[in-house]
């Protein structure tokens, strides 16, 4: 059985203090409702994730994850975060080639697949984001750049590495726009990546391989789209950042 994932990306939201008061109360309401079945992931600021790490210690179903991270062990890198760094707050999870980050920060496949490499050798689990901008989609070639960012940053993982990674397909469009996808639309995508990956891997591979789906998702689209097949959750930006829609996208499976 595939992992079903909630995983909040922060983004540059949150205080020191804001962020841990939010982490406190989803924690409060994620035991009232009984959640257990669903991993919840707080992908925050690197600031918050000592303090919250020690929180979700004890409770299993929930983790934390970073939001990016340099390639290299140590180094010159002035304002770089390194994984073992990550993984010494207690993180489980590092969030990988974020549209923000490739169209903002310039991210490449080259580095990519070196973050994604560091990540795993420090037993830190890769959420690792493809989606197409909005020309692309126009242009009706998304299937060929999704399949494309795929192969250039995941394919160099042998099959038990590719095993330890989570994918999150993003169309670009759908982000903080308020648009998303059409569960076909998502569905489609999904199918497609984890036939991309049974392809290149096989089957079983393929199968065991969380696929989250991010873009404008909230408790009101949620249960359609994680009712695909092939959509094992959500990436959350916007509604992670409120205790009751968080809790709620956790509880829509
Ligand atoms: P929104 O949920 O705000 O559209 O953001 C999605 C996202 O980018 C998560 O990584």
């Amino acid at each position: 059985m595939r992992k079903k994932i909630i995983a909040g990306n922060w983004k540059m939201h949150k205080t020191y203090k804001e962020g841990i008061a939010l982490v406190e109360d989803c924690i409060k309401l994620a035991e009232k409702e009984k959640i257990k079945e669903v991993e919840i992931i707080f992908c925050t600021p690197f600031i918050h994730l000592r303090k919250i790490s020690k929180l979700t210690d004890n409770i299993k179903h929930i983790n934390t994850g970073a939001q990016n991270c340099h390639w290299e062990e140590q180094g010159a890198f002035t304002g770089e975060i390194s994984c073992s760094m990550i993984k010494s707050c207690g993180a489980a999870y590092v969030i990988l080639g974020h549209s923000e980050r490739r169209q903002y920060f310039n991210e490449t496949h080259e580095q990519l697949t070196k973050k994604v490499t560091a990540a795993l050798k420090h037993d830190l689990t890769p959420i690792f984001c493809c989606g197409e901008p909005l020309e692309i989609r126009e242009a009706n070639t998304h299937i060929e750049l999704i399949g494309k960012q795929i192969r250039e940053s995941l394919f160099h993982l042998d099959k038990e590495m590719i095993t330890k990674v989570v994918i999150a397909y993003e169309p670009v469009w759908a982000i903080g726009t308020g648009k998303t996808a059409t569960t076909e639309q998502a569905q489609e995508m999904h199918a497609f990546i984890r036939k991309t990956l049974a392809h290149h891997y096989d089957f079983e591979t393929a199968e065991s391989i969380s696929i989250l789906y991010g873009g404008s998702c909230k408790p009101s689209n949620a249960k359609e789209l994680f009712s695909q097949p092939d959509v094992d959750g959500g990436l959350i930006g916007g509604a992670a950042l409120q205790v009751e829609d968080f809790i709620a996208l956790a509880n829509s499976f």
